[in-house]
This record gives structure tokens, sequence and C-alpha cells, in this order.
């Protein structure tokens, strides 16, 4: 068994320490901030005492996992870890200055690991003696219960570091794949759509409501708007611009409007009591119009993505039901509309683009292809 060590104890940083610890890791983690380390073991106890009264963990496995977690003052008690995985703040230079401290703290084929959602692990990479050792290990939130976990790789990475983060995670429960250092790996550039082409047809008077009712008669768990409201509008703004950026301004991320308005209003979701749907019952209501419009922009952005290389439709399909919880891959949903009728969607969208919106709708070469 490894000695996996985590550098940050928030939200991802003590679900994913209770994922190796689970696993019958020894887990050594650390927090910049006092409170946070002193309250990190009741934190894990209470998360664990939820899934024994829920039946799904036994009273010995809880002991178990509590014992296996072991919070130390400082990443220098964390000399023996052979993988160290941080989920600090969301920021180029702490998360660089982070990895130099533990370069001269862990053996030299120690493994590094990032759990950034948007920063370029190369980046990260670069301040680095050993870069071949940092690699990306991307989980979702709640990281115990989402199965996915996007390993992100470089072509310079050691190989053995590759195979080592991803056998110890694999067995851990969880289903990884591997994914190319690029702008949002491939869920979070993935999603993209689901939100954007929301925000442009709310932008011509189609009501919130009703695209997300059409989502959810769709099959998916919540509709756009619910889950812009729920993470937080300045999230999913931060998110499309680092993608927008990333992407060179590539009007597939185009940044609407109304979506910079409602963080400028401060109703940020649920956060703040008021966002775009919140209080508003919504039922699924079947909307054809609607999903085929969101459905074809996704599997437009996931063919994006596989002309880039690297990745296969299944990993991507499968990426976005383990990442997303959605019902059905992008490449999937286009097949069950069929092909013929998403190109024809996109066709009609670019002809009737604004400006603002031009080649926003190109077909994606693989997806031209695709019958
Ligand atoms: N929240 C999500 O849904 C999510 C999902 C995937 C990835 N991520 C990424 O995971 C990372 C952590 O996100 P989070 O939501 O858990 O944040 P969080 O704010 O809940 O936790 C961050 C923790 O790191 C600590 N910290 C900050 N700087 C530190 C430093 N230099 N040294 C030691 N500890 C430090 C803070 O005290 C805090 O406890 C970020 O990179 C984020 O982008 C977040």
């Amino acid at each position: 068994m490894e000695v996996i060590g985590i550098v940050g104890l928030g939200i991802m940083g003590l679900g994913i320490a209770q994922v190796y610890a689970a696993a019958g890791h020894r887990v050594l983690a650390t927090d910049g901030h006092d409170a946070t380390r002193d309250a990190a073991k009741l934190r894990l106890r209470q998360s664990l005492a939820r899934r024994v009264a829920a039946g799904k963990l036994t009273d010995v496995s809880m002991a178990a996992t509590l014992t296996a977690l072991e919070v130390v003052p400082d990443i220098a008690d964390m000399g023996e870890c052979d993988l160290v995985i941080e989920a600090i703040v969301e920021k180029l230079t702490a998360k660089q200055g982070l990895f130099v401290a533990l370069e001269s703290i862990l053996r030299p084929d120690a493994i590094l690991a990032t759990n950034t959602s948007a920063l370029s692990v190369g980046e990260i990479a670069g301040a680095l003696n050993r870069p071949e050792r940092l690699l990306g290990l991307h989980f979702f939130n709640p990281a115990p219960a989402m199965k996915l976990v996007e390993l992100v790789t470089r072509p310079e990475n050691a190989p053995d570091a590759v195979e080592t983060a991803r056998a110890v995670t694999e067995q851990a429960g969880k289903t990884v794949i591997q994914c190319a250092d690029r702008p949002g790996f491939i869920v979070n550039r993935c999603a993209r759509p689901f939100y954007g082409e929301a925000l442009a047809m709310l932008e011509v008077g189609i009501p919130a409501v009703e695209i997300d009712a059409a989502m959810l008669a769709a099959g998916y768990r919540l509709g756009p708007f619910s889950l812009i409201d729920l993470i937080g509008a300045d999230i999913n703004l931060a998110a499309t611009q680092g993608l927008y950026d990333g992407m060179n301004g590539n009007p597939r991320y185009y940044i609407f409007q109304n979506l910079r308005d409602q963080v400028a209003s401060g109703n940020l979701g649920a956060k703040t009591g008021k966002g775009f749907v919140t209080g508003q019952s919504i039922t699924a209501k079947p909307n054809d119009a609607i999903a085929l419009r969101i459905e074809a922009t996704l599997a437009n952005e996931a063919a994006s993505l596989l002309d880039e290389g690297d990745v296969s439709a299944v990993a991507i399909d499968q990426a976005m039901k383990l990442g997303l919880n959605y019902p059905r891959g992008p490449f999937e949903s286009a097949r069950a509309w069929g092909f013929g009728e998403i190109r024809a969607m996109l066709q009609q969208l670019e002809e009737k683009a604004p400006t603002h919106l031009k080649a926003r709708y190109r077909i994606s070469r693989s997806l031209a292809e695709m019958v």
C-alpha cells in the first residue's frame, strides 16, 4: 500500500483523503489553515457516519478509514509519501510554490498530482526540477461519491508515475480516464454547451424555466439554469472565461452578456438566495427543439475534442456520464437523434447565427464524418 499525501483539506481535499483512506492506504494530510486541520477528523467522522446510517458502510470500515487518515501539521511531515495530491486554492503561483517545496521534501521518485480544474498542469510543472513526476488527478465533487477521475498527462510524464497514479486510483474504486493537458480537460470542456446554448436561447427570449423543463424531460437530473444556480453563476462565468481564453476566443465559448449581468447583479444562485430559477418549481416538459439544440452543440463540442486526438468517443461518453451524471454521453445522444439530424440543426443554427455567434456552430471534422 502506498502512502498518500493530501495538501488542502477543503471540500475536495478531505473527500479525496477519504477515497484513499477507505481503500486501505495510509493518508497523511495537511492544510495551511489551523482550524481546518483541527476540524478535518471530525468532518471525516461525520461524513462516514452518514454512510453508516445509510447502511452503505460498516462500523469496522469506518473505524479503519478514520485510523488511516493522519492529519499532520505541515508538508515537512510528508517525506515518506509515495504520491502527494494537492487540493489547495486554485491559483497558479500557490500551486507552483507548493510543488517546489514538496520536491525538496519527497523522494525523487515520488509522484506529484494536482486536482486543478482550470489551470494548465504543464504550467504548474514549469517551476519544477522534475516536471515529469507531476500529473493531474482531477476528482469531481463530492469526491467519495463521484466515480470519475480524469488523469491528466503530458508527453514528458514518466510512464511509471502515470501507471502508479492510475493503479492506486482505480484500486480505490474510481474509473480513471486519461486525457491531455488541455483547457477544461474532457468534462469541463464538453459541458460548456449545456450552459452556453441555454444562455443563447435565453438571449432570444426563451424562458429559463422552459429550457430547464425540456432538459429534465430529456433525462438530465437538473436543467442548465438550475445547475448554474446550484454551483454559482460566478463559478460558471469563471469556467467559461477560462475556456474562452484558453481556446483563443473561439465563439464556441462565447461569454453571454446575460451571464455577465447575472454575476454583476450579485444574484449568484443558491449561495446568495437568488439566481436564474431559484424558488421556481420546474417539472419536466418535453421540448424537442430545445433538447436537440443543446444535445447537437454538446455533440459538436465533444467531436471538436475528438478532432484534437488522444481520446476516444467512448471515453468522452463515459466521462460525461460519470463526471456529470448525464443520462447519455454526447455521441450516444447524437446517435439516438441521428447524426444527420444533429448536423442539420447545427447548420441551421450557423446560418441564422447573429454576428457575435458566427462560426460558433461550424461542424467539427469528426462529427461531419459520423454515420
Ligand atoms: N469544488 C469543486 O467542485 C472542485 C472540483 C474539482 C476540482 N476542484 C479544485 O480543487 C482545489 C480545491 O478546491 P476546493 O473546492 O476543495 O477548495 P476549498 O476552498 O474548499 O479548500 C481549499 C483548502 O486549501 C487550503 N489552502 C489554501 N492554500 C493553501 C496552501 N498554500 N497550503 C496549504 N493549504 C492551503 C485552504 O485553507 C482550504 O482549506 C482547487 O484547485 C479547485 O479548483 C474543485
